[in-house]
């Protein structure tokens, strides 16, 4: 078995990690916060709205995936945190059609993109058998949880941006933190097969940040900065130096090839803690 040297080997056992809470904030992004919320970043504004463009009908199909798996565990500590993974996903689908909506009021173009993940998740129902779907759920779940890491872990990530952007954003990831090992848990009552794992990682870490190329370049096309270029050199910024998301997620993305993985070598705990701290 092979070892990579940056990642945590100390898993945090199932009783000491933190509960899946959900939370039913209300939808309040002030009608006059800037258009381009994150520091003026027009590629970057554009880059954000792309992924709440995907999540409420993306989450809709974590649901299905694992609802349609649930029967293959009676662990009763799994099937409690099913249900609360189930009411997390549901109110960040709200949260996020309550922000797409208010994305198009600033003149983002989200609705094609939203109409193609329907089309596409319609499509993994009806040809994918279950456990694939649920194996792509934990492969996205994944990428959910490590995209948290870096909007809690780093300052920089809110720095310069409207609070109620940041409230949004941070709540969101804490509770893809919390949840994050929930698909992957049924995962591995299911199917157990690190082949059957792997593969989906493979293909959703081809189509996912694909999509989320071509989402953005629509987003910025409609918006009429495709040729600006300082929009694109700002989200070159953003992606490899402040905060640097690629070189932040590369570590956490060969950590899930690990056979012996598990979302929670990976220690969010005190993440979490200051999360609640900040809401106290
Ligand atoms: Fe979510
Ligand atoms: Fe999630």
């Amino acid at each position: 078995m092979f070892a990579l040297p940056w990642t945590t080997r100390v898993r945090v056992p199932p009783g000491e990690r933190p509960p899946i809470e959900v939370r039913r904030p209300a939808f309040d992004v002030p009608e006059d916060a800037p258009k381009y919320f994150f520091r003026g970043e027009k590629g970057v504004t554009a880059l954000l709205y792309a992924l709440s463009a995907v999540f409420p009908d993306g989450e809709r199909m974590f649901i299905e995936a694992v609802r349609a798996n649930q029967d293959g565990t009676s662990d009763p500590a799994l099937r409690r945190a099913i249900s609360a993974f189930v009411a997390q996903e549901a109110q960040h689908g709200r949260v996020h059609e309550a922000y797409n909506e208010y994305a198009k009021r600033r003149g983002f173009d989200v609705d094609p993109i939203s109409a193609g993940v329907r089309r596409r998740t319609a499509a993994m129902k009806a040809h994918l058998p279950k456990v694939v779907r649920l194996a792509a759920t934990a492969a996205l779940e994944h990428y959910t949880a490590l995209m948290a890491e870096v909007v809690l872990g780093d300052p920089r990530f809110a720095d310069g941006v409207p609070e109620a952007h940041a409230r949004l954003w941070r709540w969101h990831a804490a509770e893809e933190a919390e949840h994050k090992a929930v698909a992957f848990d049924l995962l591995a009552e299911v199917s157990g097969s690190t082949y059957v794992r792997l593969r989906s990682y493979a293909f959703t870490s081809v189509m996912f940040p694909t999509l989320t190329a071509l989402h953005t370049l629509h987003l910025m096309s409609k918006d009429g900065t495709l040729t600006d270029p300082r929009a694109h050199l700002g989200l070159l910024r953003f992606l490899f130096v402040d905060p640097g998301l690629i070189p932040r997620l590369l570590p956490g993305w060969l950590d899930y090839l690990r056979p012996d993985f598990h979302p929670w070598d990976r220690d969010d705990r005190e993440l979490l803690r200051e999360f609640r701290a900040g809401l106290a």
